[in-house]
């Protein structure tokens, strides 16, 4: 039976990083998380790794459900917000924040690291975007909120796929916001810059190097200071934002 009290939120990708700080950023009594996950190399890791997100969860005082969901399958992304549907009966807000790096400069890239990046960072945002306006519509509110990249805005050597793909978000964030503003919806886009998680610890030192000398604020960001973001936008304090880009980035784009 689904708790109309509770505020619904879905969060991809929220195992590690970003997307598990945004789930115990949003924690509290009246929410309720669902967040899926994916690995091709390890699930068993990354299922660990979930299981210690709906721990942290809970122990902020709320409560999380994790499901092992490939967000480039079309079939497992719709049995997922089945599921969700199932338990919950609505959705307020999805965070679409799964995402991946397959990196290689532009003349060497393979079409099959284009393609597998486009899918999982675009196509699967879509696809969540178009499954949950529909019930968003419905209950007329929801707060759709997309993770783009400052590389999506500024453009950055050796990422041509992801940075095709984080520019995709930020236009499909604008126009869907077009699109679902008469049914109080918002859709809004954050545009990190070098965040330290693991999608960032395994870039050889020198790009790390490069990537801080380019930040005014002098320092990596913390899954936390891109959480905060997130929490805004979900609150009520933003329902007259919408189509926005907002960067957290320590000013690599000003
Ligand atoms: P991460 O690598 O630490 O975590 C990625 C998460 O996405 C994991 O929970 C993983 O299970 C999940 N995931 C990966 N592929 C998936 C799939 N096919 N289906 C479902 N879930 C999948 O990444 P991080 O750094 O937390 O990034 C989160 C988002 O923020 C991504 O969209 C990324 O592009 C974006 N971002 C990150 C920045 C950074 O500096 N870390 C900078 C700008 C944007």
């Amino acid at each position: 039976m689904a708790d109309l009290a509770k505020q619904i939120v879905v969060v991809t990708g929220a195992s590690r990083g970003i997307g598990r700080s945004i789930c115990v950023e949003l924690a509290d009594a009246n929410t309720q998380i669902y967040f899926n996950y994916f690995s091709p190399v390890d699930l068993d890791a990354e299922k660990a790794a979930a299981d210690e997100t709906e721990r942290l969860v809970s122990e902020a005082g709320g409560k999380a459900f994790g499901y092992s969901v490939n967000v480039a399958s079309e079939e497992e992304l719709a049995q997922f917000f089945d599921t969700v549907m199932g338990a919950a009966g609505r959705i307020d807000v999805l965070i679409n924040n799964a995402g991946i790096t397959k990196d290689g400069l532009l003349v060497r890239m393979k079409a099959a690291d284009w393609d597998t990046v486009m899918d999982i960072n675009l196509k699967a945002v879509f696809r969540c975007t178009q499954i949950v306006a529909k019930i968003m519509m419905k209950q007329r509110y929801g707060r759709i909120i997309n993770m783009a990249s400052v590389v999506g805005v500024i453009g950055n050597a050796g990422q041509a796929n992801y940075v095709a793909s984080k520019a995709g978000v930020i236009g499909l964030t604008k126009t869907a916001a077009k699109e679902l503003a008469a049914r109080n919806i918002t859709v809004n886009a954050i545009a990190p810059g070098y965040i330290e998680t693991d999608m960032t610890a395994v870039l050889p030192e020198k790009a790390k190097e490069a990537m801080l000398s380019q930040v005014p604020l002098g320092r990596g960001g913390k899954p936390e200071d891109v959480a905060a973001a997130v929490a805004f936008l979900a609150s009520d304090k933003a329902a007259y934002i919408t189509g926005q880009v907002i960067h957290v980035s320590g000013g690599m784009y000003i």
